[in-house]
């Protein structure tokens, strides 16, 4: 039998977080929420035992132990907040799986903060230099994750990194989630993946997508 992995979500309780957090809870994953508050995270918790009592979650306090147990840590918290949470997890998240799902856009959404010769996932690698981070979930909405199949067609969403386990296993939590993966290639990717959503969201915004939209790439 395939051993349980561990998955920390450091802010479960947020849009992605919590919608990450619901879908995962039905893998064979134990699952550790937390975020800056304790009593949502934990009403959080409680929300999806309840729809699932057998369901392996539990929440724990964000504390620098918070990745100790992780074999895979989910970056979920405004990448403005990421530098701090680095710092956080810096040496518990030695050799382990990061996974960035950051968009960094500006304050009226019509732009990256990053230069554009890097992207949220490569700044987060040099902050966890030691730790194998790997980019996904950046290019599926939130309101996704309850419909990942739209329109009878089932959403891509993309994955780029540089270790091929890491990618295999990240791969696995994507098809979990409900996504069909598509691994786009190496960390540097990432750039390209953090501009779709960027254009994914201003196009919603022109044309009023509902925050229900996601990639798919028709080929024969
Ligand atoms: N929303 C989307 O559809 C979407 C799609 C793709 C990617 N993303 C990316 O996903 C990330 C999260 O976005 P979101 O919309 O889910 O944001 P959000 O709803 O604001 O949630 C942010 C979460 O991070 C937690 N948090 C903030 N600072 C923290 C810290 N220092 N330590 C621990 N937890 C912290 C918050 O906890 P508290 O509430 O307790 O403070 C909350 O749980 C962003 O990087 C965004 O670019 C979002």
């Amino acid at each position: 039998m395939k051993i349980k992995q561990i998955i920390t979500i450091i802010g479960a309780t947020g849009n992605m977080g919590s919608a990450i957090s619901k879908s995962l809870s039905k893998g064979n994953y134990r699952l550790l929420l937390c975020a800056n508050d304790r009593d949502k995270v934990e009403a959080l918790a409680q929300d999806i035992k309840n729809d699932n009592p057998s369901a392996d979650v539990e929440s724990i306090d964000c504390s620098v132990n918070a990745s100790y147990e992780a074999d895979v840590i989910i970056v979920a918290v405004p990448y403005e907040a990421e530098k701090d949470v680095a710092q956080k997890i810096k040496e518990m998240a030695n050799q382990k799986i990061v996974i960035s799902i950051a968009n960094p856009l500006n304050s009226t959404y019509n732009g990256l903060v990053t230069a554009p010769d890097t992207s949220a996932a490569e700044v987060l690698q040099k902050l966890l230099p030691n730790s194998k981070v790997v980019k996904a979930f950046n290019t599926t909405f939130a309101a996704d994750f309850s419909t990942p199949v739209i329109d009878g067609k089932q959403v891509d969403a993309f994955i780029a990194g540089n270790d091929e386990e890491a990618l295999q296993t990240v791969s696995e939590l994507v098809s979990t989630a409900g996504f069909n993966p598509i691994v786009a290639g190496d960390l540097s990717f990432s750039r390209t993946l953090e501009n779709m959503q960027l254009l994914l969201i201003t196009l919603g915004m022109k044309y009023n997508y509902n925050w229900l939209a996601g990639w798919k790439i028709l080929h024969n």
